[in-house]
């Protein structure tokens, strides 16, 4: 394949001496795409890319990564700049809406969010279908995927107004659905949401308060938490988004297309890497261990992989792992913690592989996952709620990605086709001759 010009790719087959003229589509920032829309049509060949190295999904003027340079951007804007200005519901408004809110678009929505907060008195019941030792991503599965059963007026997805009260709801009640997840595995009572206190702050009060005593906020870890919301906000088509669209492009509700991309996120290799670094550190246990568990992760036979390090798209730093690690020495700095093992663990493992040829090769650096739960567990939140934590925080990026597929006109249900490898067509055998 060549380039003819700015606008053209040229196909050529060299065993038949055919060509295509392939469209390239041109983006405000970033790799342009062939467009092979018409390849099937035209040259009865599919394209293979099963890890979707290579493949744009979608258009999206939502999020945009530059792997190499270690960028993220919002509707534009860096993401180190939104978490040292911004707060989480802004960077919602935004990422739904595609501009940061004036004053009182600010103040009504973060009015309407509040609002939303409070789950129906009926929803406690699911939780008490489960074991107390349910993994909480497993309570959020399924319950999340049971708002679908609870709100009928806001299901037709091509009403705009239905669209943005499902939104709406969504973000409101990921929060209280989370903590109630929590309280359940611990057999403590529920905290109803409360109108007065901040998005992260509420999250932090509905997790730790208890009818017994007034529980006052840290605004030291309301704020991080806050942080670290906006930093896990969303971040173009990964696999849980990407499971979020293909769900909703067959027309399935938004409630049960979150709870697929929840499923997608729980995964070790996505949203399920927070808890795993906590469990490889601890694994770890001391610095004189770092060397022989670096040696484990280059080792081909062995499937045991650093947690925390290497990504899809960063071959550069993650942006966001570094404004975590910042975080991570202002939280336990201001919590009076001296004497952190994990992060002196983390940042030794840091160092070490980060001088390590095979990882220097390989372009693999810490993503947002590598100190995020060190933070998590300084403010006291439990290794099984970590990735509950990134659902919560990646809601808004999955139903502001779901909104844009649904809006787009030119949208189709999504169909990837294969390369077959299997038996070509035979006769069935009877039993009495096999
Ligand atoms: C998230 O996509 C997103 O945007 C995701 C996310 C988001 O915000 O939505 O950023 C959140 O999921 C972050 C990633 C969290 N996952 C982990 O930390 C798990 C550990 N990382 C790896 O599993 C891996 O790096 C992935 C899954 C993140 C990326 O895998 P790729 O892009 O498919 O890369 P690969 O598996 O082809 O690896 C390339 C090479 C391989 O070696 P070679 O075959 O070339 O010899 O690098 C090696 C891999 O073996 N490698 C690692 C490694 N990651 C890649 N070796 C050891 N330890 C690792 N962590």
């Amino acid at each position: 394949m060549n380039q003819k010009n700015s606008n053209i790719f040229i196909l050529t087959n060299n065993a038949t001496g055919d060509s295509w003229e392939l469209p390239v589509l041109e983006g405000s920032v970033g790799p342009d795409v062939i467009d092979v829309r018409r390849l099937y049509a035209d040259t009865d060949h599919f394209t293979y890319d099963p890890g979707f190295t290579s493949t744009g999904s979608c258009k999206s003027k939502i999020t945009y990564i530059d792997g190499d340079e270690g960028v993220l951007l919002y509707r534009g804007y860096p993401i180190d700049q939104l978490a040292d200005k911004s707060d989480y519901l802004e960077t919602c408004y935004l990422l739904l809406y595609g501009e940061l809110p004036n004053p009182e678009e600010k103040s009504k929505f973060v009015n309407d969010i509040t609002h939303h907060t409070m789950l129906h008195e009926q929803f406690n019941a699911f939780f008490h279908g489960f074991r107390r030792d349910a993994h909480p991503m497993a309570v959020m599965c399924g319950v999340v995927g049971a708002l679908s059963a609870f709100y009928h007026d806001s299901l037709d997805i091509n009403d705009p107004h239905h669209r943005m009260v499902s939104s709406y709801r969504l973000i409101a009640k990921m929060p209280t659905i989370a903590a109630q997840a929590f309280k359940y595995s611990i057999g403590q009572p529920f905290i109803q949401p409360r109108n007065d206190l901040s998005f992260a702050e509420n999250f932090l009060h509905m997790m730790f308060a208890t009818p017994a005593e007034e529980y006052k906020v840290n605004k030291t870890l309301s704020k991080a938490m806050d942080r670290i919301l906006i930093l896990h906000a969303d971040h173009e088509q990964n696999a849980s988004t990407s499971t979020v669209r293909l769900a909703g492009s067959s027309g399935a509700n938004p409630f049960a297309c979150i709870a697929a991309g929840i499923a997608s996120l729980w995964g070790p290799a996505h949203g399920g890497a927070n808890e795993a670094v906590l469990t490889m550190l601890n694994e770890i246990g001391t610095v004189d261990n770092i060397n022989k568990y670096v040696k484990k992760a280059k080792d081909k036979d062995d499937p045991f992989r650093l947690m925390g390090f290497g990504h899809r798209v960063y071959k550069n730093f993650d942006p966001r792992a570094k404004v975590m690690q910042q975080s991570c020495h202002e939280v336990l700095g201001e919590l009076g913690i001296t004497n952190e093992p994990l992060l002196d663990l983390a940042m030794a493992l840091e160092k070490i592989a980060l001088e390590d040829e095979y990882f220097v090769e390989r372009k693999l650096y810490p993503n947002v996952d590598f100190y995020s739960g060190i933070i998590f567990k300084a403010i006291g939140i439990p290794e099984s709620m970590f990735t509950v934590l990134f659902a919560v925080a990646r809601t808004v990026g999955w139903i502001s990605q779901w909104n844009e597929m649904i809006e787009d006109p030119t949208q189709k249900i999504g169909r990837p086709r294969q390369l077959y490898l299997g038996e070509d067509v035979r006769d069935y055998i009877p039993l009495d001759k096999r």
